[in-house]
Parts: structure tokens; C-alpha cells; sequence
């Protein structure tokens, strides 16, 4: 037979996707799954985008610009403008999610080997995207009890080699719910600049912040302009997933021209979506307040049950909708299957996302999971009774 690659077969499997064919055979044997396993929000995508769809009356489907669309970009760069980010149309390239616009970035600015720093837990498609491009991740540990807080900047400086060509943020983060503040970027903006290496914050979350605080986002920092690269998405900010519409933002113009010549191998950004995506950048102030309101109260009902459990220890979120508890099990691997395959509470069950995916270092997470809180809070509360009566019956 002939074979795959050595990098198809390294290629980690998602902690977020993996159990669920396990899912699947649970709910075939009639239990219904709450699936807090993954980001995929329950609030309404704006009516504005679904309209925007409905009422043009394009007669041939064709190619759009391979950055994305004049007005599109234009209208974009307004929506930063509105968040006190100055960058121009040419400075932004749409792209096919903002999971398009991270393999272009390690694309752009790293070659075979070279190696990019990244705070762990961080997002476990980072370690997908880095085996494609054959970069290394180096992590850098983040831990559980500071909330999951920038690591000392020494923590950083010790990592770096002469191969490594970036640091990678999330911000706020996926899967921790942390929301780096200024300061902690400028730690940050400082060591890239003395190491003349990129600084890449992936801000797909930028709007969900909690608790009265802002984000802090790295087009902001002045002098930052050659290092900093955005990776940003319509996805989850108005809550279409499904239109796969995701920009990568730099003032870098080698970076950006460089980047081009990736997005023109793949042609363009789908052109139904971004009539879509442009359509939502007119959403109203009201509809995040509305949204953001809305995940407070998830988070505190969901941080506030946890708490009840004897053993289990939490970071408390400040943005995103992602939260890492750790639990008092050995391997959450084999407690989120047994989860779907052999417990269940009136007939319910829980799919929670391993963390151990989420971290580089071998053996770290492994008591963890990552909860998404993107449910309604009434399934959160049966999710986490769940979750309490799962833990008296484990033997794992
Ligand atoms: C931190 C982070 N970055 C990027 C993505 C990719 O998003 P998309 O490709 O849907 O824009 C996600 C999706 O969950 C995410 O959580």
C-alpha cells in the first residue's frame, strides 16, 4: 500500500472533535449529550448577515479579490478604527476562518524547524497548524493557580534560540478565559523587539471581556508595527461559525505581500460569507452588551457550581468562554469517554474536552478538562449536577 507522510501521521487528533463518535454512539442508544466540548455558541447570528445572503442578486457566483473585497476591507479596518486600532484595507487579508489565517501566518514567517513560543494551555489547533507548516512549538507553562497569567518575561527569554521567529498569544485566551492586560503586553512587545522576532495574538475573542476590563489588543502598542500580526474571525464575535470568514492583520507590508502569495495559491475567501460578514460589522453596540451580559451569567453560574465540588479547582475566566478545571482524576481522557460511554444521570450526559491537548508538554492537563460555556444557563446547572454525581461513580 502506498504510505501517508511522516507529518499526516504525527498530525495530533483535536481534543475538542476526538470522542465524538463516542458521542455519537451515546446518542444513538437514546442519551442526550450536552456537548460543552466545543466553542460552537448557542446565541442568534445576526439578522442583518442571514439577510444579506437572502437579498443580493448575484447571478454567477465567481472568485472574489484574493485578499477579500475592497468594501469588505474598507468596512473592516472602520471596525477597528471604532476600537481604537488604526490600520488601512491593504494591511488586512481575509481569510478562510481565522484557522486560515494562523496556518498562513506560520506559513509567512517560519521555515522547517524554526520554532515559535507559545504560552500553554493554548489552543490545540496551534499544535495542528505548527505540525503542517513543520514549525516546533516550544510552550512555555502557564499555570492553573495564577489563573493562567503571563509566565515570567525570563520564562519567555530562556526559550529563545536562533531559530525561534515568534511568540504566540491568544487573547483573551482559548482554553484558559485569560485576559492579558496592557502591561503584560508590553512585557511582551519589549522582548520581541530586543529579539527582532514577530509577536502574533491570535484576538478572535477580543469582544468577550468581562468584569469591566478591557482588552488590550497588540496594534495598539506603538513601535510594535513591524513585529505585530493579528489573527482575527467573524466567528465566534457574531456568532457564524459556519461562514468561515477570518482576517489576518499586520502593518508589516513584507509580511502582508509575503502572506499574499499563500492566499493567492488558495484563490479567494468564499464570497457568500463575506457579504455575510460584511453585513454583521453594522451590528449594533446593544447586540454585544446583550451577548456579553449573557456569558457573565454563564460563567458565575458555571464557576459558582463547580466550586460546590469537593476536589475540583478552576481558574476564574475573564473572557472568552472557555474555562480549565482540573478535577481529582487521574487521566480526563478516560473520565470524558467513560462520560459518553458508560455514565449517565436521567438519562443526560456531559462531552467535556480532554485538556492534556491543549499543552505541549507531555503530561501536563492530564487531570483537566476545558469547559465551553456556551450553553443556556439551565443546561449549565444540569451539566455540572452532571458532572458532581459522574465523579461519586468513577473508579477510573
Ligand atoms: C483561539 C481560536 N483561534 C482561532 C480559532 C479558529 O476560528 P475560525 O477558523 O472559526 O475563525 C478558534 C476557534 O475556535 C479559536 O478558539
Amino acid at each position: 500500500m502506498p504510505s501517508v507522510s511522516n507529518k499526516g501521521l504525527t498530525m495530533p487528533q483535536s481534543p475538542i472533535r476526538k470522542l465524538v463518535p463516542f458521542a455519537e454512539n451515546a446518542k444513538k442508544r437514546g442519551v442526550t449529550v450536552i456537548h460543552l466540548n466545543i466553542g460552537q455558541p448557542d446565541i442568534k447570528t445576526p439578522q442583518q448577515a442571514l439577510d444579506a445572503v437572502k437579498n443580493n442578486n448575484i447571478n454567477v457566483l465567481e472568485y472574489s479579490r484574493t485578499e477579500g473585497s475592497e468594501e469588505f476591507r474598507t468596512k473592516i479596518a472602520k471596525y477597528y478604527a471604532k476600537n481604537d486600532i488604526h490600520v488601512n484595507a491593504a494591511d488586512i487579508i481575509v481569510t478562510t476562518g481565522g484557522s486560515e489565517a494562523l496556518s498562513f501566518a506560520m506559513n509567512t514567517i517560519a521555515d522547517t524547524d524554526d520554532e515559535i513560543i507559545i504560552p500553554e494551555p493554548f489552543y490545540a489547533n496551534y499544535n495542528g497548524f505548527a505540525t503542517a507548516c513543520g514549525v516546533t512549538v516550544v510552550p512555555v507553562v502557564s499555570k492553573l493557580e495564577d489563573n493562567f497569567a503571563l509566565p515570567p518575561i525570563e520564562d519567555f527569554e530562556k526559550l529563545i534560540t536562533p531559530r525561534t521567529k515568534a511568540i504566540l498569544i491568544c487573547n483573551p485566551g482559548n482554553p484558559t478565559g485569560y485576559l492579558y492586560s496592557k502591561e503584560e503586553i508590553q512585557k511582551l512587545a519589549t522582548l520581541v523587539k530586543k529579539h527582532n522576532i514577530f509577536l502574533v495574538a491570535d484576538e478572535v475573542y477580543r469582544e468577550f471581556t468581562y468584569d469591566d476590563k478591557t482588552h488590550a489588543s497588540i496594534l495598539k502598542e506603538e513601535g510594535l508595527e513591524e513585529h505585530a500580526i493579528v489573527i482575527d474571525s467573524v466567528s465566534k464575535r457574531y456568532s457564524m461559525c459556519g461562514a468561515r470568514i477570518g482576517y489576518l492583520v499586520s502593518k508589516n507590508k513584507e509580511f502582508i505581500a509575503t502572506s499574499m502569495k499563500f492566499a493567492q495559491a488558495r484563490l479567494s475567501p468564499p464570497t457568500y460569507a463575506q457579504i455575510a460578514s460584511e453585513a454583521a460589522l453594522d451590528t449594533p453596540d446593544s447586540y454585544f452588551a446583550e451577548v456579553k451580559t449573557e456569558y457573565v451569567a454563564r460563567r458565575n453560574i458555571l464557576i459558582a457550581e463547580l466550586e460546590q465540588i469537593e476536589g475540583v479547582k478552576i481558574a476564574r475566566p475573564q473572557g472568552a468562554f472557555y474555562c480549565i478545571a482540573e478535577l481529582p482524576i487521574k487521566d480526563a481522557d478516560h473520565f470524558a469517554q467513560w462520560l459518553l460511554e458508560d455514565f449517565n444521570l436521567n438519562n443526560e450526559t456531559v462531552m467535556v474536552a480532554p485538556a492534556a491537548g491543549f499543552y505541549a508538554t507531555e503530561g501536563l492537563g492530564k487531570n483537566q478538562i476545558r469547559i465551553a460555556y456556551v450553553l443556556d444557563q439551565e443546561s449549565l446547572k444540569r451539566a455540572v449536577r452532571i458532572l458532581k454525581e459522574a465523579l461519586k461513580s468513577y473508579k477510573g
